[in-house]
């Protein structure tokens, strides 16, 4: 090789190199742009779902502590007066019985938007709660096979018992399930939330804009939660959840 070719070869190994560099410098910039935007948006998801989860719980705590004692003090007041028996005492028993609903749903509606037990006795006693208050379809078994429930900050808690709210609302509302099954386990890194259900399935592209805004939630709290989602369903085959979550992050 003269050194006319030599030179030759030198400048297309450096002309390679640069270009080389260029696109890795080009990728990389790319990269981090990237992942700046997916931040910048999840972290405006997770203050809006901060600020919508505060509001609820202030709604939540104002029913239960304000318009609840005030309902209540009107029950004692009227179930005190002293009346015949006659047309005022039927109204009095009718208006008793509707006072009684009130404060019944009183307590479901602010229970419905921040359930106080989860934070003080924790996921699985919350979740039998909701499950015991929700109208669930005649033919439905639901199990709530194991409930190994790792150490979870408040925080992590609240958007795990969302995301269950999420996929046991639509088991009920869409499914048509006739079983319908949660596991919860934990190992050293991750809490596993897996729930089955045996009804019609769907088809499920993460890709497709949802109609529903169920779904897009549940995703979005499962971005917060640096989660995984494992969806398995096809149409009459049911639907299989797998959900992991880190604990260290
Ligand atoms: N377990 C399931 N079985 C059958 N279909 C399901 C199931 N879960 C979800 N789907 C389907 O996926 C769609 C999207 O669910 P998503 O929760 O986003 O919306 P939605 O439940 O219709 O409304 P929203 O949750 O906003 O009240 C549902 O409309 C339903 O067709
Ligand atoms: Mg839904």
């Amino acid at each position: 090789m003269d050194a006319q070719e030599t030179q030759f070869y030198n400048a297309v190994l450096v002309t390679a190199f640069l270009i080389g560099a260029i696109l890795l410098t080009f990728v990389i910039v790319m990269y981090r742009q990237h992942k700046k935007v997916k931040e910048f948006f999840l972290s405006k998801i997770d203050a809006e779902i901060k600020t919508l989860e505060n509001e609820r719980q202030r709604v939540s705590s104002d029913l239960h502590d304000d318009l609840g004692p005030i309902l209540t003090s009107i029950k004692f007041r009227v179930s005190s007066m002293d009346l015949q028996e006659g047309p005022d005492k039927d109204e009095m028993i009718k208006a008793l019985y509707l006072l009684d609903k009130g404060i019944g749903q009183v307590r479901t509606i602010s229970k419905n938007l921040f359930p106080d037990t989860l934070l003080r006795k924790g996921l699985v006693e919350a979740l039998n709660e909701f499950l015991a208050e929700l109208r669930k379809p005649e033919q439905l078994t639901l199990t709530l096979a194991k409930t190994e429930v790792p150490n979870l900050s408040n925080e992590k808690t609240l958007h795990c018992f969302r995301v269950l709210q999420e996929v046991i609302h639509n088991t009920f509302k869409h499914s048509q399930a006739k079983n319908f099954t949660i596991t919860l386990t934990h190992n050293e890194k991750s809490f596993l939330i897996e729930t089955w259900d045996d009804g019609i399935g769907f088809e499920w592209d993460q890709n497709k804009p949802q109609q529903g805004l169920g779904m897009r939630n549940l995703l979005s709290r499962m971005d917060i939660l640096k989660g995984q989602v494992f969806l398995e369903t096809e149409l009459k085959k049911g639907t299989h959840y797998l959900f992991t979550i880190p604990l260290n992050s």
